[in-house]
């Protein structure tokens, strides 16, 4: 089976591209994005893979993952119109918001798109009008505290109320198909999943001793990425779903919606210090890119950056600010780090998923631009290897 590897600049590389294309910049490595969907697909077999746009909708990312033949988790017009200029056949794509809008009712109709989510009785009267004898899937809340982003506190049905949903679908002459879920980004063990795929279980049944068939599963997705100390062991993680699949479902087909796994390690950004300041005995230190840009995920998706700064010494705890003359931006308190100085290079490792997404342009700083790493490597010098994997 294959292992994990992730996408890592080497010192040199990075001072390398800092010179050729200046700061901040992203660095894509789009062999990582197939990396990751093949090893999701290896480790979580016969399931089909919906990539979430919304965690990094770059191009180059959704190009990779169309030539693999993955599928696409939607959530609005423009994403679904993006996937169809791209010429992904509308079978492949699942507008998977439970609250959906007129215009992006619109998109399905226009492109073809028939699949879709919900978890709500006013859901159904919409899509019974809007797309017709659509293929729906019932969200299921599922309560994971030990997710980093709890998804359940805005979406998913109590299971309480899931056949009596799944009835009215039917009567509203809906493809009721099945239940999905979500059990939070970035979660760290399998247990939430194993807790979700048994409740969907018993709502099978219970849809079954009615007369009404299910015959598709969607496990979301919260598949993690490293994260500073944390040890998580996705090995075992996938292992144990995969087995509790084949135990509950074993002729049911399964889809998962994964986000932060197939693109969170694939994004590395250099960034420079700008500008550095004592205040009230507190270092700080301004860099070339903030909370507006690349680091929006500190405040959208409550993300703890790793600063490698290869640089030794002593341990301070520091306070690291954006660009911007906002006094909001300002990315971490009392982070420790070791000493830097004006113009010092910082690499950001593991920054692909919700970072660039929702970067802004605030106070007239460009997004920081994204390269890919496997159409630049060559073109540097004296580098070998420029990367490291592992
Ligand atoms: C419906 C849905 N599916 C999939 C995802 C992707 O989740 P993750 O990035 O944790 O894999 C999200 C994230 O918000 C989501 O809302």
């Amino acid at each position: 089976m294959k292992s994990q590897t992730f996408f890592k600049l080497s010192p040199t590389s990075v001072e390398q591209l800092a010179e050729k294309y200046d700061t901040p910049l992203l660095v894509l490595s789009v062999q990582q994005i197939e990396d990751n969907y093949k090893y999701l697909t290896e480790h979580l077999p016969g399931v089909k893979i919906y990539y979430a746009v919304k965690s990094n909708p770059d191009p180059r990312i959704l190009e990779r993952l169309i030539e693999l033949g993955s599928c696409f988790d939607v959530a609005s017009d423009g994403e679904i119109l993006s996937l169809d200029a791209m010429g992904v056949e509308p079978d492949r794509l699942i507008y998977a918001n439970p609250v959906k809008t007129a215009t992006g009712f619109a998109a399905c109709r226009n492109t073809g798109v028939s699949k879709f989510t919900f978890d709500s009785e006013s859901e159904i009267r919409k899509m019974a009008t809007a797309v017709p004898g659509g293929t729906v899937l019932l969200r299921i809340r599922v309560d994971n505290s030990t997710a980093h982003v709890d998804l359940n506190k805005k979406f998913g049905a109590h299971p309480d109320d899931a056949l009596q949903l799944i009835q009215m679908a039917k009567a509203y002459g809906l493809d009721m198909a099945g239940l999905c879920f979500h059990v939070g980004s970035q979660a760290t063990s399998s247990d939430a999943y194993l807790q979700a795929i048994k409740i969907c279980s018993d709502i099978f049944q219970q849809a079954s001793a009615q007369g009404i068939q299910l015959r598709i599963l969607d496990i979301g997705g919260g598949f993690p990425i490293p994260a500073g100390n944390e040890n998580i062991d996705v090995d075992a993680m996938t292992q144990a779903i995969s087995t509790s699949l084949q135990e509950y479902f074993p002729h049911t087909e399964i889809w998962a919606e994964p986000g932060r796994f197939i693109c969170g390690t694939a994004v590395n950004l250099i960034t420079r210090v700008i500008g550095t300041q004592v205040r009230n005995n507190q270092q700080w230190y301004f860099l070339d890119e903030g909370l507006y840009g690349t680091f929006s995920g500190v405040i959208f998706d409550h993300w703890d950056f790793e600063l490698e700064t290869f640089k030794n010494g002593p341990l301070i705890p520091a306070t690291f600010a954006g660009p911007s003359c906002d006094s909001l931006d300002i990315m971490f308190r009392d982070k420790l780090t070791v000493p830097l100085e004006l113009d010092d290079l910082i690499l950001v490792p593991n920054c692909g998923a919700y970072t660039s997404a929702s970067a802004t342009v605030f106070n007239g700083f460009a997004k920081a631009p994204i390269i890919v790493w496997e159409e630049v490597r060559d073109f540097l010098a004296d580098e070998i290897p420029l990367a490291s994997a592992g």
